[in-house]
This record gives structure tokens, C-alpha cells and sequence, in this order.
């Protein structure tokens, strides 16, 4: 018996050398102790036939070899295993170092980034920010400015009418000056408005023209304003837009809805003045219009010109944008391309 144990135990070693793969274990595992055929159960039912001395003792060597073969065998599975798992968690490895993916972030429009500076500063100086209607009756767009009937502004060539029954009183409005009267309307001076919207005129797209852009309005009125306060108001505006070295100079200029009305320039943002490309050599910028309001608009809202007076400005934010900017073509601002927009991140 002991050499057929010992026959057993090295054919059992040679066969599990042989082990590649984790099937293999579970053939190997079948062939030996395998309940039906297995090689030791085989054994184990022959047992009988051995003389009644010999068979305690080898039927407690086949036991133990049985038990060494099963030990063998689960330590080899739980060695693939092992590897298996390793394999695994090389496979699903991450590496945490590595830079993430770039997820684009959405962005202000460059003409809301200019919007949102010129309303902080006109906060900053005790205005309030007013937003109003885009479409206006011929009373806010025209005769409450002043604008008399046979005035060209009023054509059609220059305004846009809605069509339909409403056409001939209701228009786009082609100035933020609207916002006076709506500003006055509602409120009783001393008052410090500003309003930024878009506008509408009738013109031909071009670099640097488009018939919607926008601009801002600002309205002061109270008891002894003058021109004075207009220009103080202006230059302490373009300072704190431009830098504290900006100057300004007013124009004599003709605006209905003013008297006197004035165009301002201020020194160029660029070369401050000593010229260069952005100001076409000349040192200076036109920002926009501006006087004092007129004694008829004031009237016309009742409010008494002989008690208060005010005055307004506007600019447009369009054309400043694209100088800011270096854009040679003002509509790109409204094509909403995104290859553009990507620049203003
Ligand atoms: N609304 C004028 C324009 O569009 C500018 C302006 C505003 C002029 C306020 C005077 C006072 O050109």
C-alpha cells in the first residue's frame, strides 16, 4: 500500500506541474477526487478488498493524501484568482494626475461685458438702471422729443414702422432718448436715470454700421443743473471708463429733444491722445450726443423749466466695442459665430 501511495502522491505531483490555466484545476480536481470517477475515491472503494489490519491505516493515508490533493488544488485556484484580480485592476487603472478634459465654459457677450462696466459706473455715481419698450408710439419716438412732424427722422427711410393697422403710430425706437421721456414720466425730479437697450434704424449693414446696435442713455434733472454739470458728469464718465488721464471736449452740436446740444469726443483709450490707429491719427474718439433737455420736453411731461433743468447723454456701445476689441467689422457682434465668441473667454 505504501507504494501505491507513494505511486499516487508523485503522479499527483507531476500532473499539477502541468497546470496552465484555471480549467485545468477543475479537470485535474474531477480526475482525482472527483465523487464518481475520481482516481483516490476509486481507491477508497477498493479499500474492501484489503485484509482487515491493513485497511484502517491505509484508508487513513488515502484520507490524508485526499486531503493534501484538495489543499493543493484550492491553493492553485485561489492563485488564479489572485491574478486574475491583479490583471484586473491594472486593466482599470486611472491615472488621477492626469489634467482633466477641458469642458468649455459659457461666457458674457463682449457688448454685455461693455453694458454691465458702463451701468456700474453709472450706479457708482447715483444713477438708476431703467429698461423700457423697444416698440414706442410716435408721441415717445417723436413728438415728445421734440421732433417736429416734417422732421426726416420720422420718415420711413430712417425708422422702422411695424406694419398692419398699428404701423402708422407704432415704430422701433432709433434712440435711447425715449427712455427720457419714459424716466420723467415716472418719476418727479431730482432724478438720475441711465438706460441701455437696443435701437433700430434703417441702414445698409456695413463694417460699422448695423440697423440694430445699442446704447445708453443718461438723464439728470433737478433744481439748477447747468451745462457745467453736464461736462462734469461726462469727464468723471470717461475717466472712470477710460482711465483717470481721459479727456473730453464738447462740440456744438443740434439735437431736438437739447438746447444746447453738443457732441462729446474724449482722448483716445489707445494712445491718449497722440494718435495712433484706433482713432484714425487724430487723438480723439466721438462717444455721442449730449446737451441740456429742452424746455419743450420738459414741459411736455410736466415738469416747470423755469424751477428745474437737467441734461442727458447717450453713447453707443457698438462701435466702442469694436475699438476696444480690435474689430474691423462691428457685426460680428451680432452673428453670434462661435469661433468669435470663443475669444472673449
Ligand atoms: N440720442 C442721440 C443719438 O442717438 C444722442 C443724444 C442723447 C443726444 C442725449 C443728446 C442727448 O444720436
Amino acid at each position: 500500500m505504501n507504494d501505491r501511495l507513494a505511486q499516487l502522491r508523485a503522479d499527483f505531483a507531476r500532473e499539477l506541474d502541468t497546470v496552465r490555466a484555471e480549467a485545468d484545476v477543475t479537470g485535474l480536481r474531477d480526475r482525482w477526487v472527483g465523487r464518481k470517477s475520481g482516481l483516490l475515491t476509486a481507491e477508497m472503494k477498493n479499500l474492501g478488498k484489503l485484509p482487515p489490519e491493513e485497511r484502517k491505516t491505509a484508508g487513513a493515508q488515502l484520507n490524508e493524501l485526499k486531503d493534501q490533493i484538495e489543499a493543493a488544488l484550492e491553493k492553485l485556484q485561489r492563485d488564479f484568482a489572485a491574478v486574475r484580480e491583479a490583471e484586473q485592476l491594472v486593466k482599470e487603472r486611472i491615472d488621477v494626475t492626469l489634467p482633466g478634459r477641458h469642458i468649455a465654459a459659457g461666457h458674457l457677450h463682449p457688448l454685455t461685458l461693455l453694458r454691465e462696466r458702463i451701468e456700474d459706473i453709472f450706479v457708482s455715481m447715483g444713477y438708476e438702471i431703467e429698461d423700457g419698450p423697444e416698440i414706442e408710439t410716435s408721441f415717445y419716438n417723436f413728438a415728445a422729443l421734440n421732433i417736429p412732424a416734417n422732421h426726416p427722422a420720422r420718415s420711413p427711410q430712417d425708422t422702422f414702422y411695424l406694419a398692419g393697422e398699428h404701423g402708422k403710430t407704432l415704430s422701433l425706437r432709433s434712440q435711447t432718448s425715449t427712455m427720457q421721456i419714459h424716466a420723467m414720466q415716472k418719476r418727479r425730479p431730482p432724478l438720475r436715470v441711465a438706460a441701455p437697450g437696443r435701437v433700430f434704424r434703417r441702414d445698409t449693414p456695413d463694417a460699422t454700421h448695423n440697423p440694430m446696435f445699442y446704447q445708453v442713455e443718461g438723464l439728470l434733472v433737478d433744481r439748477g443743473i447747468t451745462l457745467g454739470d453736464l461736462k462734469g458728469t461726462v469727464e468723471e464718465f470717461v475717466r472712470r471708463l477710460f482711465g483717470p488721464d481721459t479727456k473730453t471736449r464738447f462740440r456744438p452740436s443740434y439735437f431736438p429733444f437739447v438746447e444746447p446740444g453738443a457732441e462729446i469726443d474724449y482722448t483716445c483709450f489707445k494712445c491718449h491722445g497722440s494718435g495712433c490707429r484706433v482713432c484714425k491719427q487724430s487723438g480723439w474718439i466721438e462717444m455721442g450726443g449730449s446737451g441740456m433737455v429742452h424746455p419743450n420736453v420738459l414741459r411736455g411731461v410736466d415738469i416747470d423749466p423755469e424751477v428745474y433743468s437737467g441734461f442727458a447723454f447717450g453713447l453707443g456701445l457698438d462701435r466702442l466695442c469694436a475699438l476696444m476689441y480690435g474689430l474691423d467689422d462691428i457685426r460680428l457682434l451680432y452673428e453670434n459665430d462661435v469661433r468669435f465668441l470663443e475669444q472673449f473667454t
